[in-house]
């Protein structure tokens, strides 16, 4: 059994996230950034972890691309799903819903919410004026640790439960 993190981060915590969640999970995995999927042989693997930023509502476009482009083999591997967002989460269903394929979603056995952060050096000039606009009386999101442990064993626990099925 061995598992592939395929993560879309436009300023560093969405990989943060996903190298967190490979450390966490005891089976062989493998991580790679959504730009280098295609270099990647999906026959040697067994299950599947898509994970992505959240950028105006929607996941990041390489992420959205890399699940539609190889829907068919995708689903044919234990999926599981997760965002790295600062909303909290109340908006991953719709988030999930407006990004990817609901085929896609209803074969995911976990979908995570892994909060987020807000990495101000890394935007641009503009866009680092609006978000600290945006975010003047708000609390900054963070990074969930917990959340990422907790989808960990739950996807873990999955798979176990779903061999023994077969
Ligand atoms: C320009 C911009 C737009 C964002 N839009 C949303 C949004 O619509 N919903 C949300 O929950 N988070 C939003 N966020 C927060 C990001 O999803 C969060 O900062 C995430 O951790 C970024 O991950 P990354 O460092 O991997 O790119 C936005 C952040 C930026 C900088």
């Amino acid at each position: 059994m061995r598992i592939l993190i395929v993560y879309s981060s436009k300023t560093g915590t969405t990989e943060k996230a996903a190298r967190k969640l490979a450390d966490l999970l005891k089976l062989e995995t493998d991580l790679t950034g959504a730009k280098d999927f295609g270099s990647i042989d999906l026959s040697r693997y067994d299950a599947v972890v898509v994970g992505s930023a959240v950028r105006i509502g929607s996941v990041l476009k390489d992420s959205k691309n890399l699940v539609s482009r190889n829907l068919v083999q995708l689903l044919e591997r234990k999926l599981a799903v997760f965002l790295c967002m600062g909303e909290d989460k109340t908006h991953l269903d719709e988030y999930l819903a407006r990004s990817y394929p609901q085929e896609f979603l209803d074969a995911c056995l976990v979908k995570g919410h892994f909060g987020g952060e807000i990495n101000i050096d890394k935007l641009g000039f503009i866009m680092r004026i609006l978000m600290k606009k945006m975010m003047k009386d708000k609390e900054p999101p963070k990074l969930l640790e917990e959340n990422i442990e907790a989808f960990a064993k739950e996807f873990e626990e999955e798979i176990a439960s779903r061999r023994t099925q077969q």
